[in-house]
Order: structure tokens, then C-alpha cells, then sequence
């Protein structure tokens, strides 16, 4: 797998180093809050396990898997597609949305709206990534762990046609993977 890579974007020094950094925000942020994590199957699952490590206050999570990107494409489509609720109820609770990159905007500007029709308190945004030259929903996102340049990545729980999930760092892939895959 990691000769498919052509670059590391992110290393594991320094995706431990952003966890910890946020970690400590939101503990400070949420103390007394008991706040909802939401984690955004499911490029955002091996993030999130990481970041609550940090968190040292009380809180809870669940997770929602949606869908922005389908098969073989590597642009998005502007549609996402719920594909898991929550169990957990929104009423009232402080929310964070946990995802692993945004890059249009689109799928984090969906939630926001729809997490604000069931009643949360307060919602916030944590995203691992950022890609901000591709932006066309302009959602604020409180928390950033790393900002990107404009390339497609993979690795740490971020895919490409449901592989590179497993790498524990972020890299570009080498374009003659895209062709023969
Ligand atoms: P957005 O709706 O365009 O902001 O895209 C958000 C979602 O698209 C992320 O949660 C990822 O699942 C996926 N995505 C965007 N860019 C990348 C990438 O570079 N690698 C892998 N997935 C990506």
C-alpha cells in the first residue's frame, strides 16, 4: 500500500500533535456541557477515536454515515445521502460534528441545516482537514487539525474506493493508481 503513495501530506508526529492541540480546545470549550460528538462515517472514525483520547471531560458519541461521493469519482457531487442516523437525540445537546476533511462544503453545510431542525443547543464543527480552495458552501468550521493544499488524499480513515483507510498518515496517491484501479 504505501508504494501506492506518492507524498505524505500529514505524518503520524504530526496528526498527533493537531489531536492533542484540538483535544485541549474542546475540553476547555465543553467542560460542564456533556457534549454530542457526531462522527461522520466513515472517513472521520479513526479522527475521532484519536481526538476523544484528549477530551477530558464528560461527553458522549454517535455516528451518522452520509455520502457526497459516488464510486469511481474523485469531485463531488453536491448530493449527500444519509445512509446511517443518529440514535442518540439532538434536542438540546451541544453538538460537535467530527469529520474527517471538507472540501466543498457541501456535506457539512446539509448537516448544519438538518441538525438545526432537531433542536440542538449548539452546533460546532471539527474537521481534520481542510481543503479551502475548493470551497463552495461557505460553513464555518470552528475546529481545523491540518490545512491542505488542493489534492485528492487518503490514509487515515480516508479513502479511495474503500481503500488506504488503514494508512496512519495522509498522502497522495501516484496518478497510475487512479487509471489501473
Ligand atoms: P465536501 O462535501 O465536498 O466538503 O466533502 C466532504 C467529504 O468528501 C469528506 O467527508 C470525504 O468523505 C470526501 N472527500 C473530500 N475530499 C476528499 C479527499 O481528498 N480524499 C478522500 N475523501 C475526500
Amino acid at each position: 500500500m504505501n508504494s501506492d503513495i506518492e507524498k505524505i501530506l500529514v505524518s503520524e508526529e504530526e496528526i498527533a500533535k493537531a489531536n492533542e492541540r484540538l483535544g485541549k480546545e474542546l475540553t476547555e470549550e465543553y467542560a460542564g456541557k456533556n457534549p454530542l460528538f457526531v462522527c461522520i462515517l466513515r472517513g472521520a472514525a479513526m479522527f475521532m477515536m484519536d481526538l476523544i483520547k484528549h477530551v477530558d471531560i464528560p461527553m458522549e458519541y454517535d455516528f451518522m454515515d452520509v455520502s457526497s461521493y459516488g464510486g469511481e469519482n474523485t469531485t463531488t457531487t453536491g448530493d449527500v445521502r444519509i445512509i446511517k442516523d443518529l440514535d442518540t437525540s439532538l434536542r438540546g445537546r451541544d453538538v460537535v460534528i467530527v469529520e474527517d476533511i471538507i472540501d466543498t462544503g457541501y456535506t457539512l453545510d446539509r448537516l448544519v441545516k438538518l441538525f438545526e431542525t432537531r433542536e440542538a443547543n449548539s452546533i460546532k464543527l471539527v474537521s481534520f482537514l481542510d481543503k479551502p480552495s475548493r470551497r463552495i458552501k461557505h460553513v464555518k468550521v470552528d475546529y481545523i487539525g491540518v490545512q491542505i493544499p488542493d489534492a485528492f488524499v487518503v490514509g487515515y480513515g480516508m479513502d479511495y474506493n474503500e481503500h488506504y483507510r488503514n494508512l496512519p498518515y495522509v498522502g497522495v496517491l501516484k496518478p497510475d493508481v487512479y487509471s489501473t484501479k
